[in-house]
């Protein structure tokens, strides 16, 4: 019978820890009209995501260094931002999953003015969002729930996972060219309505994105699909809207 030698078993109470550095974007108005580059030498564990750098560096080096944050567990939307290059959250992107032989680079989302650091103006963002009348709208007060089975509430299943986070939009190359499109997170949340059984407005969404700077604009680039933190398949959304324009919903 064969003996198994065990393993030495790892130090216990210990957990391991590596040096990164983290270069921020830093951007304050008051002081500087150039956004400047600026690294920080963080200790970090495992577990760690870039959220919490982010925190260390304010809370230890540098409380100035400005930022959005709520719930850190992905939920709010609230901390998405460039990160090597990508928009991603935050708060979902651990820090031992990226290149730490390398500076890890932190920018705030591109396409939307930025008001200092890490934050930037998302009212141009949210209008988008408020254009496309993002509430079920329906006409006569019913006499009981709106029934919808399980195959109606299906159809946009995808798109109600939408958190706001801006991903997709800052991510999107249309996007950063001017800025008047609507960009794809508000044409996800068209869709999220346009395919819901209970709406009776599908007509007035899709007359506002057979717009100029409506869903036209997308060259299929699929960068927000990639961006999104969600999951969501916003490019086919974004390609079910047109349809929806030339065909009708389905
Ligand atoms: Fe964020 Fe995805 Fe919604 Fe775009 S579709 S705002 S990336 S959650
Ligand atoms: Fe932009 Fe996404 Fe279309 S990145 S071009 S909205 S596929
Ligand atoms: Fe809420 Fe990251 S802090 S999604």
């Amino acid at each position: 019978m064969a003996t198994v030698t065990p393993e030495a078993p790892a130090e216990i109470g210990v957990i391991p820890s590596f040096d990164v550095t983290i270069r921020v974007r830093r951007f304050n108005p008051e002081v500087s009209e150039e956004a400047t580059w600026q690294d920080f030498h963080v200790t970090m564990f495992g577990t760690d995501r870039v959220l919490d750098a982010l925190h260390k560096i304010k809370w230890e080096h540098d409380g100035s260094l400005t930022f959005r944050r709520s719930c850190a567990h992905g939920v709010c939307g609230s901390d998405a931002m460039r990160i090597n290059g990508r928009n991603r959250l935050a708060c979902k992107t651990l820090i031992k999953d990226l290149n730490l032989n390398e500076p890890i680079t932190v920018e705030p989302i591109k396409g939307l003015e930025v008001e200092k650091d890490l934050v930037v103006d998302m009212n141009p963002f949210y209008q988008a969002y408020r254009d496309i009348k993002p509430f079920l709208i329906a006409g006569d007060k019913p006499e009981r729930e709106r029934l919808q089975s399980a195959e109606q509430r299906e159809r946009f299943d995808d798109t109600t996972k939408c958190i706001l986070c801006a991903a997709c939009t800052t991510s999107c190359p249309v996007f950063w060219t001017d800025g008047q499109y609507f960009g794809p997170a508000a044409i996800v949340n068209a869709h999220r309505f346009i395919f819901d059984s209970r709406d009776e407005a599908a007509e007035v969404r899709l007359d506002i994105l057979n717009d100029k700077e409506g869903v036209w604009r997308c060259r299929t680039t699929f960068n927000c699909t990639e961006a999104c933190p969600r999951g969501i398949q916003v490019t086919r959304a974004v390609a079910e809207v047109k349809q929806a324009i030339l065909r009708g919903r389905a």
